[in-house]
């Protein structure tokens, strides 16, 4: 995607061949702090401040942090110390472990001596095959917001947290939809939750669409059940974290509340994503998804610009009060309409997963 008519990835490669360059997410929306990553460690530390953030880029980016473990020391004890530590860093995520276990698996197979070209090799194919991935997520999910069109009205979808082109390594997922349908032509406004307590909404979605020249508007985490009930939104297309083999969905904290209302008020409710996000080994979302639990200071202390255009942060509770800051929540099958798939759109249940993946039966 273009920032300013350039266009990006989340993460790349510096001109020097080796180090990583990752756009720094916890500067946006007020500034575009392009950092450069020369250790695991560094990388492990962008990944749990959520410097990046996003299920499929954290992927990407564990497999490049293992990169630079490797042009560190190649040696098998180094390599499986980093990659044990990379993947301490965010628990709910799957594609983090799947992007380590799928290095692993190709670099114990491989002397130490060509460890490192393997590896870079390894970490640019996931790179691209997560870019290609997501872009036949956008074309197998346009189809839903083609048929929504009405004459005079623009498609309203409403979305989750950021499930955009920074949260994978290009295109994003939940907005992969958004963005073909716009480059189409059709007329597509979103509704944005601001996904209170780190406002990924607020501050990287709609950065996104703004910069893309897609139709929003920012909402409270709160006023989407409303919204449903007077017709304002015409479909809900969030992201994930974790699919469980019989579709249950984990996403950002505040989704299946939007799942509930979008049940109680007939709107359809999407789930986007690769299949790196899906979890053959578990069945049972709420009972066997590990939910993150991240600092209580996300909720009591907010981060924003002042009028002169420094930036703050305040806090929002009384002193004293404590804060709990579960990251993620369980959206269970039933509630949810379908899944969009590189392979296509199914049913979010084990017969309708195994129809896209058989190979998985
Ligand atoms: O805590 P975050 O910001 O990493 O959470 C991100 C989400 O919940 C996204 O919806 C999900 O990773 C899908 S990203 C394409």
């Amino acid at each position: 995607m273009k920032i300013d008519g350039v266009p990006y990835r989340s993460i790349w490669l510096d001109e020097d061949g080796w180090s990583v360059r990752i756009i720094d997410q916890t500067r946006l929306p007020w500034s575009l702090s392009i950092l450069r990553l020369s250790s695991a460690a560094e990388m492990a530390e962008a990944i749990r401040t959520m410097r990046v953030r996003g299920a499929p880029l954290i992927g990407a980016a564990a497999a490049y942090g293992l990169c630079l473990a490797l042009h560190d020391d190649p040696s098998t004890e180094a390599m499986e110390r980093d990659a044990a530590m990379l993947a301490g860093t965010r628990p709910t995520a799957v594609n983090l472990r799947w992007a380590l276990d799928r290095m692993l698996t190709r670099l114990r197979n491989t002397r130490p001596e060509h460890r490192l070209a393997a590896a870079y090799a390894e970490a640019a194919a996931i790179a691209d095959e997560d870019v290609a991935q997501n872009e036949a997520i956008g074309r197998h999910g346009v189809e839903l917001i083609r048929a929504r069109q009405k004459p005079g009205r623009p498609v309203n979808v409403l979305t989750h947290c950021n499930a955009g082109w920074i949260a994978t390594v290009d295109w994003g997922t939940a907005l992969a939809p958004i963005y073909s349908a716009h480059n189409e032509g059709i007329d597509v406004h979103v509704w944005v939750d601001e996904t209170r307590p780190r406002n990924q909404g607020a501050s990287l979605t709609a950065w996104e669409l703004g910069s893309h020249g897609v139709a929003h508007t920012v909402i409270a985490d709160n006023a989407g059940g409303h919204l449903m009930q007077h017709g304002k939104v015409d479909l809900v297309i969030v992201g994930t974290d974790r699919v469980t083999r019989g579709g249950d969905v984990a996403n950002k904290i505040g989704t299946y509340l939007k799942a509930l209302a979008a049940h109680d008020n007939a709107v359809p409710f999407w789930v986007a994503l690769p299949s790196t996000t899906i979890d053959w080994t578990i069945t049972d979302g709420i009972a066997e998804i590990p939910i993150e639990e991240r600092p209580a200071t996300e909720v009591t202390l907010m981060t924003g610009q002042t009028e002169t255009g420094a930036i703050a942060t305040i806090q929002v509770t009384p002193p004293g009060s404590g804060a709990a800051n579960p990251a993620f929540d369980v959206t269970p099958a039933r509630l949810v309409t379908g899944l969009i798939t590189e392979r296509g759109r199914c049913d979010a249940s084990p017969e309708g997963l195994l129809k896209l993946f058989p190979e998985r039966a």
